[in-house]
């Protein structure tokens, strides 16, 4: 379905080896591209990108921490040495973190910030460059709802995914001229083993799992391909006219309010 867009197209995925990462390598692999897990979880991504290829798709694994300058160059300057250009950036990556401000040391705040907001940063300044000195490309990044709405003892998360807004915002005025489009995803809780670990975190595990699912409307909690499905589309040609724009993929979560209606009418 996705072949006419994808065919031959170069992928990068940041935070490509589990999860909602991984769901999209697949779906771009499959759709032809040549694709690039770029991530911390070496044994995971590798073993994803041999089964791949295995199958006949393109896909490579390239150890990247987000959050190191170095380690993205290396990764982009390998994408320019192999495919020439850059078609999509995926900027994933991402790391839970459940504490209260006043206990979050500088150092634990630092660690969240620096992967999920400067090193959504450093990629898609990596992609920017590219793609605005070639005159195309896509970007896709994942946000959150706590970026929107939060709970307690979320503070250093939820901010890294406010500033993922408010990034995505910037790069789409920058990247317009240039014929760059960005956007950004905000899922639902998705069954990831982000989600898994923090359910495993709760005294009751699928409970805690039941509760998540019935905080959205459609009474469950998604599956990576879901969200992924959502990146392919922003990413091709199908999204021409998005940029700047955040979707939700998330059940319904972020339409409601936690407690349903404040008042009750007549009716
Ligand atoms: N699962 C959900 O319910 C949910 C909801 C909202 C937003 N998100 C966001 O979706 C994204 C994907 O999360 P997921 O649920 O698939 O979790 P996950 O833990 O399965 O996947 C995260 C991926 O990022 C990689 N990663 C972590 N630190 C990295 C680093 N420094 N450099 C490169 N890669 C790194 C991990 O190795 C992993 O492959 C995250 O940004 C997360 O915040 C998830």
């Amino acid at each position: 379905m996705w072949d006419e867009y994808f065919t031959g197209k170069s992928v990068v995925v940041g935070g490509g080896s589990t999860g909602i990462g991984a769901a999209a390598v697949e779906q771009f692999a499959r759709a032809g591209a040549h694709v690039v897990i770029a991530d911390v979880a070496d044994e995971i991504g590798t073993t994803l990108a041999r089964s791949l290829s295995s199958k006949g798709n393109h896909a490579v694994y390239r150890h990247c921490d987000v959050s190191s300058e170095a380690d993205v160059e290396g990764v982009f300057s390998w994408v320019d040495a192999t495919y020439g250009s850059l078609d999509v950036l995926y900027a994933n990556a991402g790391i839970e973190w459940t504490k209260d401000v006043r206990h979050t040391t500088l150092d634990e705040w630092q660690r969240v910030v620096d992967v999920n907001l400067t090193g959504m940063f450093l990629v898609c300044r990596a992609a920017m460059r590219r793609m605005c000195d070639q005159g195309f490309g896509s970007i896709v990044v994942t946000s959150s709802p706590h970026a929107i709405a939060t709970v307690p003892d979320a503070g250093a998360y939820a901010a890294s995914k406010g500033g993922a807004h408010a990034l995505v915002r910037s790069l789409a005025l920058e990247g317009a001229p240039y014929g760059v489009r960005v956007n950004g995803i905000i899922p639902g809780t998705i069954d990831t083993p982000m989600v898994r670990r923090e359910a495993q975190a709760s005294s009751d595990p699928e409970e805690q799992l039941a509760r998540m699912a019935s905080a959205h409307p459609l009474g469950r909690i998604g599956q990576p391909f879901e969200v992924a499905a959502a990146a392919l589309f922003l990413a091709s040609p199908l999204a021409s006219f998005m940029t700047g724009s955040m979707v939700t993929v998330d059940g319904g979560l972020m339409s409601g309010l936690p407690a349903g209606p404040p008042l009750s009418y007549n009716n």
